[in-house]
């Protein structure tokens, strides 16, 4: 943790241990000690990682890169690890997972996520549109095992598409600031020039870095990469040739995820791919042959399955539970099913029909469920 003066870190000294006690929590009752910091400063909490942003850029007409400046709760992060932001919108907050792609050996004192305001992405496009300095975002500390790990490898391969390049990106950068010199190869894939985020930084690193090989793959038209077209084996083992031999990081939309993987698999590699499913693959819901009620026990609530997630269905029946990625990675919506039987959108795998912690963004009912909600 880095100590400074500012006033948004302050509380990092032991005014923090005497807020966080029992008794101030007994005196501030019944509201949270933080709801009276936050008349002084709305960074300042007990526990919570508050931030600021700082800067806002658009690199790109669909995307948005923030700095923010979290406070002094923040506890930095391993390069590719993600974090749930979380944002009020219209009175409710909304939570999604971002990875911060600066160097870890950044400081402590900033974090930068980029993110792509997809047409059905709420958050990301409140993001886009609307961050602007000063603006506050609450943030969980980091979490996830796609991370560089502290040995680090040899010879690295990064592959990425689209908003997937964030988690790369904070592993180029970190790479580079240590001095790392193995050889690294930046492989990414892209629709165009103009969608590729972080395209002067990365061109700028190619040139500086000997050991680091930029390789960007557009798939629309004839333009100017250095490869063309979507991921293929043939095109991989042209331009990375000893790609069996590297430790490999992947993220990017399923499509291209399942294509790599696949590759990987049929070598036997596959222990040396490592890969962050940071886009949701659309689950597959069948809403004609669904059966049986979704019941809300606490609430009390019953609606008939329509067939979608357990976390669309709770929603639509008024409930607001808690939710962030919708994808399957956060945990953030898991809640106890009582009973009845789930089916995972992303295999396919049936649950128990017992009680159980399940993940509602991306469980379906088969039949009858009740949910702890
Ligand atoms: S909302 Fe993230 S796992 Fe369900």
């Amino acid at each position: 943790m880095i100590a400074t003066s500012s006033p948004t870190r302050f509380l990092s000294t032991g005014l923090r241990r005497v807020l966080g006690s029992r008794v101030a929590a007994a005196m501030a009752a019944p509201h949270s000690v933080d709801r009276y910091l936050e008349l002084f400063d709305p960074t300042w909490s007990v526990n919570e990682v508050r931030a600021e942003v700082t800067a806002v850029r658009h690199q790109t007409a669909d995307s948005v890169t923030l700095t923010l400046r979290p406070n002094a709760n923040w506890q930095g992060f391993r390069a590719g690890q993600f974090v749930r932001l979380t944002v009020d919108i219209d009175g409710v907050r909304r939570t999604r997972c971002y990875s911060p792609a600066n160097s870890v050996h950044a400081g402590n004192e900033h974090i930068e996520l980029t993110t792509k305001a997809h047409p059905t992405g709420f958050v990301s496009k409140f993001l886009r549109d609307e961050a602007r300095p000063g603006m506050i975002v609450t943030l969980s500390q980091a979490d996830g095992s796609f991370a560089l790990p502290q040995q680090r490898p040899e010879r690295v391969l990064l592959i990425s598409g689209g908003s997937g390049i964030t988690p790369v990106m904070a592993m180029l950068r970190t790479l580079c600031d240590e001095g790392y010199t193995g050889r690294i190869t930046f492989l990414h894939y892209s629709n165009a020039a103009k969608d590729l985020i972080y395209a002067a930084e990365l061109a700028e690193i190619a040139a500086r870095y000997l050991n680091v090989e930029l390789l960007r793959a557009f798939s629309e038209g004839a333009q100017c990469g250095e490869l063309q077209g979507l991921f293929h084996r043939e095109q991989l083992a042209t331009a990375v040739p000893d790609y069996a031999e590297a430790t490999t990081f992947l993220c990017g939309p399923p499509g291209m995820m399942k294509a790599v993987q696949k590759v990987w698999t049929e070598d036997g590699i596959g222990e040396r791919l490592h890969l962050e499913n940071f886009t949701a693959a659309t689950p597959v819901i069948d809403s004609t042959n669904a059966e049986g009620d979704v019941r809300f026990a606490r609430s009390e609530r019953l609606a008939a399955n329509n067939g979608a997630t357990l976390l669309d269905q709770a929603e639509a029946a008024g409930l607001r539970p808690e939710a962030g990625c919708r994808m399957g990675i956060c945990h953030t919506c898991t809640c106890r099913k009582l009973s009845g039987q789930v089916r995972d959108t992303r295999t396919g795998q049936l649950s128990d029909s017992g009680d159980e912690d399940i993940q509602i963004c991306v469980s379906v009912p088969v039949g009858t469920v009740t949910l702890d909600l």
